[in-house]
């Protein structure tokens, strides 16, 4: 499958590959707060990109239609989504596999725990795969993060699909992707059915409602790559443990797949010649997150190191749970 019609598609490839064309040597390692001036030649390419992660998640519960709406109004360019699958196949939008960190599940099934051993301790967790989505649409997600958004519930990613198209982008992750295939469950395959029953296959679709879709998973987005061919962007998530997905080799693979990485940002910090690495295959580069209660000592403030990200370590787009301190100018 491609994308039907694809003027817009080429735009963004020529933009990637005049970004390409703009990178120079790699800088030294930044220094917090003082990114160096960078030759004319080296600009970024057009448009850094504002990811919204989990929705506005500094401001209201991670994962709600609060959150994505509050992105929204704060001028996100894109709404992420983690995707698990319920007991009945239905995309739902929430970060861990399990409910009890978001939810009230553990009050209202208390006897639906399941006993799994986690660091050599035993502990009750309630997968998100062991409940239908009638049962989990019981449940409070919001109460956790703040009373003022009691009773909000985990959205559908039809839900979400529905609240944001036309006016942001959609940035859905499969995660644990293998867990669910154990289950009988094709991620991939669910995941494109929304799109193509929304039609978000389409360039109308998309121009209305960019998608990437990212994972931590190679194979996840092989098999969608597979599936769909250059229908969806695809990001690759590079955790810590994954480092050499960012040598020459690794690039090389995810740039036959992907049209972009996500590192973590201390993966860039550390090496900041690994950014350019990645623009040189042509990719694009979102690092993952960025927290005004996580800021590195020397910074002034988000947008001071988000500019860092941009400017020095040669980022294309962020994740940020403050969308609305991304610095536009
Ligand atoms: O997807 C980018 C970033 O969200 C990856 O980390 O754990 O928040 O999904 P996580
Ligand atoms: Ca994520």
């Amino acid at each position: 499958m491609s994308l039907k019609q694809t003027p817009c598609l080429v735009s963004v490839v020529l933009l990637v590959a005049l970004g390409l064309v703009a990178c120079g040597e790699p800088p030294q390692r930044g220094t917090p707060g003082a990114p160096p001036q960078l030759a004319a030649t080296t600009a970024v390419a057009a448009d850094p990109v504002n990811i919204a992660h989990r929705g506005a998640s500094a401001y209201a519960p991670e994962h709600t239609l609060a959150a994505y709406a509050l992105a929204i109004e704060m001028g996100a360019d894109y709404v992420e989504q983690d995707l698990q699958l319920t007991s009945d196949g239905v995309l739902v939008c929430l970060h861990d596999t399990t409910l009890n960190r978001t939810t009230n599940v553990e009050e209202v099934f208390p006897d639906r725990a399941t006993e799994v051993e986690i660091r050599g301790e035993m502990r009750q967790v309630w997968r998100v795969s062991e409940f239908t989505l009638e049962e989990i649409k019981m449940l409070d997600a919001g109460s956790w993060f703040s009373e003022e958004f009691a009773g909000a519930r985990v959205p559908t990613f039809q839900e979400a699909i529905d609240l944001v198209r036309g006016k942001a982008g959609m940035y859905p992750e499969t995660k644990a992707p293998e867990e669910y295939e154990a289950l009988g469950f094709t991620m991939e395959e669910e995941l494109v059915r929304v799109f193509v029953a929304n039609g978000l296959d389409t360039h109308e679709g998309q121009a209305a409602t960019p998608i990437y879709v990212q994972s931590f998973s190679p194979e996840s987005l092989k098999r969608l790559h597979s599936i769909a061919g250059d229908t969806y962007r695809l990001i690759q998530l590079i955790g810590g443990s994954q480092k050499a997905l960012l040598n020459e080799q690794g690039l090389a693979d995810v740039a036959s797949y992907a049209t972009g990485v996500g590192p973590a940002i201390q993966l860039l910090v550390d090496d900041p010649s690994l950014g350019y690495a990645a623009r040189s295959h042509g990719l694009e580069l979102h690092p993952y997150t960025v927290s005004a209660t996580r800021l590195p000592e020397g910074y002034a403030d988000v947008g001071a190191y988000i500019r860092y990200l941009f400017d020095d370590l040669r980022a294309t787009g962020v994740f940020t749970d403050n969308p609305d301190l991304f610095p536009r100018h």
